[in-house]
């Protein structure tokens, strides 16, 4: 772990440096190992970076990012600014940018507070619209209670509903993987994350002003952030391309690996002329 309120950023793929790096933001309540089945499906010889987002993995709790990089959170704000800071540590001044879920909204937040450092942005099974109330009264709820209990128990059940039905039924080695990583993760990470999306804005109209090529990424049985919400960013974003993964869910990346890594191999192809 990191001790100063840096996050700890993987270098999960050493490449070549005719590119720039593609740096990968995991989802919700997971870390970096997410990432892990579309490393070796990836052409172009990229490298890839994987931070773990704030209380997440190895990287500190969000109170001690949010001073690192003095903000104020809970907030998916935060987050962004500290994958800036992280990149920039690191020596990234540019480099392509994916998130899947919670991070695509940390990768719209870098879009409109960090555009310097976006290549080329790739958003999977995510969307760009705030939370109604119910579903921001039930984050609220989550963090309460994993607080109260001390325990992730409470979002245990997302190792199936994160899934796509067709990886339900076929995939146990995939509900056996996503048990582990949430298990590992710490109750007081998961709620400063549910308090975190609770409070994040509509960035739809961020999209409209992104200049760099983008990428949407959707599982065609996303149930959370389904097809609809990924066909509205794609029109909003000025030079995009829409792909819809066959027989995935909200974990493409891990459900169904090659169309995934073809669309962000493709990104970087095109982020790189
Ligand atoms: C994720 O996969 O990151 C979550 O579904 C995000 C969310 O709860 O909105």
């Amino acid at each position: 772990m990191t001790t100063d309120g840096m996050l700890a950023l993987h270098t999960l793929r050493r490449g070549g440096s005719g590119t720039p790096p593609l740096v990968l933001l995991h989802g919700f309540p997971l870390d970096h190992r997410m990432w892990l089945d579309v490393l070796d499906l990836l052409t172009g010889d990229p490298t890839v970076l994987a931070p773990d987002l704030p209380g997440f993995g190895v990287s500190p709790i969000g109170e001690d990012v949010a001073e690192h990089v003095g903000g104020t959170g809970p907030s998916v704000d935060v987050m962004a600014d500290a994958v800036a800071a992280a990149l920039r540590a690191a020596g990234v001044e540019r480099a392509v940018v994916g998130g899947l879920s919670m991070g695509g909204y940390v990768a719209m937040a870098l879009a409109e507070r960090h555009p310097d450092l976006i290549a080329g942005l790739a958003l999977l099974d995510t969307k760009s619209g705030a939370d109604p109330e119910p579903a921001r009264a039930n984050r609220l709820r989550i963090a309460d209670a994993v607080l109260a209990d001390d325990s992730v128990d409470a979002v245990l059940p997302m190792r199936t509903t994160l899934l796509g039905a067709t990886s339900r039924q076929t995939r146990t080695d995939l509900v056996e993987h996503l048990e582990t990583w949430i298990a590992d993760q710490g109750a007081s990470g998961v709620a400063w994350a549910q308090r975190a999306m609770a409070a994040r804005p509509d960035r739809t109209d961020v999209l409209r002003g992104v200049g760099v090529p983008a990428v949407v990424v959707v599982g065609e049985q996303d149930d959370l952030s389904p097809v609809d919400q990924a066909e509205l960013m794609a029109e909003a974003l000025p030079d995009a391309t829409l792909v819809v993964v066959p027989s995935a869910g909200h974990m493409t990346p891990i459900e169904n690996p090659e169309p995934v890594a073809a669309a962000l191999s493709a990104l970087l192809a095109r982020a790189g002329r």
